[in-house]
């Protein structure tokens, strides 16, 4: 299975739609559903064997698990295919770094040096990137790093980060969609002394939360096999992974709980809210806190976006059962020519809470965070526009697609600039930049207007359909050549990516 390029993508495709499916569908052991025509299933709805609508919710629930953290000071990461057990004993192929899935858990505090050793055992080129952290451009996994099957690579870097809920995954071009499915990706949560001092629950009352979905056979196993509209919407499914695991539930005690949850789905945005109307308390995005706590009853989270929120079961008695799931929504740019295949909005549970245990918890609930610092868009001496366009499965940023060796755009070092994301169509892009954080000024057209988990920093930003973001963006950490992509993984390996030098 050799290293496909654009070009040669395009050609096996032959520039019709039919035969787009055969140029991705690799002869790889997570292909579930044996021999099933893609083309049964191309044309959608009510046709799919594979998807049963009422997969989750109500059947047998396992539970979600919790792994030890690991610190970054000597990590080594072997990627090998392997067995991960998705709940019950139900065995599905993946590929993992250290047979784990999700990826292991990674802690870190600010000024730590991190030092790592991956080793490329998947039958593809590899390179891990640190989404969300800002690390000399050598050390941020952009894809002219992958490495070749049996090759390695070395990570040497200091975490000078903001205290976070930070994430990595494979960053390899025109596969880090079906990388990250098959399991390569982890948390990494990065503390510092300010985050320290406010006291937030610890302990076994922080819950590290990987939500995913995946789309499975009739023996749910997830399986990889993008077609037509999965090109265009990305690729979904209906099954709710929780770290790994199938329709999990955690036992809880009558205490306050915080959970830092990343949306590490290719393609699917995520409504979260619990089923009795319990509040959040939002803290924290994907920028590490915000400025102020704000109470929220839903939060949307894109693929990559994270959310850090406190949630308050001290007045719940033992015995209740609470679902966190991702509430129904349409998208404002209307996606209907989608058709059976595009699940985006639809519910899904994702996380039952059983209340088992009553407890006296004494935690108080932040009145304050400590101030961010963000770039002040009355100081900008420059204003970039870009344009993100969609049109029969091609993706593009400035109407070009993504090429290894040319820069995109030139950005001086240290000044502050705005940058405007223009949807010029009426898919949704979650759009991520790398090597800085950004604040979000406005949003106009489609939903016009900023949300709570919104503020403060971000990396990640969803932009729905025919909507404009603008934001202020400052880079401070490193010079070098960095990216801008769509983070909906189907559109990013399909080119709507670009070089950023920032010199
Ligand atoms: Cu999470 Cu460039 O990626
Ligand atoms: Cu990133
Ligand atoms: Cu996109």
């Amino acid at each position: 299975m050799g290293k496909m390029t654009r070009r040669d993508f395009l050609r096996l495709a032959g520039g019709v739609g039919l035969s787009v499916p055969m140029a991705m569908r690799l002869p790889t052991p997570l292909m579930g559903a044996a021999g099933l025509s893609p083309l049964l299933t191309a044309c959608g709805g009510e046709g799919d064997p594979l998807v049963s609508p009422h997969h989750n919710g109500n059947g047998t629930r396992f539970p979600l698990r919790l792994p030890e953290a690991v610190g970054v000071g000597d990590l080594r990461f072997t990627a090998a295919p392997t067995e991960w057990d998705l709940g019950g004993g139900l065995r599905a192929p993946v590929w993992a770094l250290n047979d784990q899935v999700p990826s292991p858990l990674l802690r870190a505090r600010r000024g730590d040096r991190f030092r790592a050793v991956m080793e490329n055992g998947i039958p593809h080129d590899l390179i891990l990137h640190w989404h969300g952290l800002a690390p000399p451009d050598d050390m941020d996994g952009h894809p002219r790093f992958a490495v070749a099957p049996g090759g390695s690579y070395r990570y040497d870097f200091t975490v000078d980060d903001r205290a976070g809920t930070y994430w990595y995954h494979s960053h390899t071009h025109e596969h880090t969609g079906e990388q990250t499915y098959r399991g390569i990706a982890g948390l990494l949560l990065v503390t510092d002394d300010e985050e320290e001092a406010l006291g937030l629950p610890g302990g076994h009352r922080e819950i590290p939360l990987i939500l995913q979905d995946r789309r499975v056979d009739a023996d749910g196993i997830p399986f990889f096999q993008p077609f037509g509209p999965a090109f265009m919407a990305g690729y979904m499914g209906t099954q709710a992974l929780g770290n790994g695991v199938r329709d999990p539930y955690l036992e809880v005690d009558t205490g306050l709980y915080r959970f830092r949850i990343l949306n590490g789905s290719n393609a699917r945005i995520f409504r979260l809210g619990l089923s009795d109307d319990t509040p959040f308390l939002l803290i924290g995005n994907d920028g590490g806190l915000l400025p102020a706590p704000r109470t929220v009853s839903a939060v949307d989270i894109a693929p990559a976006e994270r959310v850090d929120l406190l949630v308050d079961l001290r007045s719940h008695p033992v015995g209740r059962r609470v679902m966190l799931r991702s509430l129904p929504f349409t998208l404002s740019g209307g996606m209907g020519f989608m058709g059976g295949q595009n699940l985006q909005g639809e519910p899904l549970a994702l996380l039952e809470l059983r209340v088992a245990r009553e407890v006296d918890d004494a935690t108080p609930l932040p009145a304050a965070l400590p101030p961010v610092e963000l770039p002040d868009p009355e100081r900008a001496v420059r204003e970039r526009t870009f344009r993100f366009d969609s049109r029969m499965m091609n993706h593009f940023i400035n109407g070009r697609h993504f090429e290894m060796e040319r820069i995109d755009e030139r950005v001086p070092f240290g000044e502050t600039e705005i940058w405007s994301f223009v949807n010029e169509s009426g898919l949704p892009h979650p759009v991520h930049l790398h090597a800085t954080h950004f604040r979000v000024l406005s949003r106009s057209g489609g939903r016009g207007r900023v949300f709570p988990w919104e503020e403060g920093r971000k990396d990640t930003v969803l932009m729905q359909g025919f909507e404009t973001i603008r934001v202020a963006v400052r880079f401070t950490a490193h010079r070098g050549l960095y990216l801008l992509h769509c983070h909906n993984l189907e559109h990013e390996d399909l080119g709507m990516m670009a070089n950023i030098l920032v010199e």
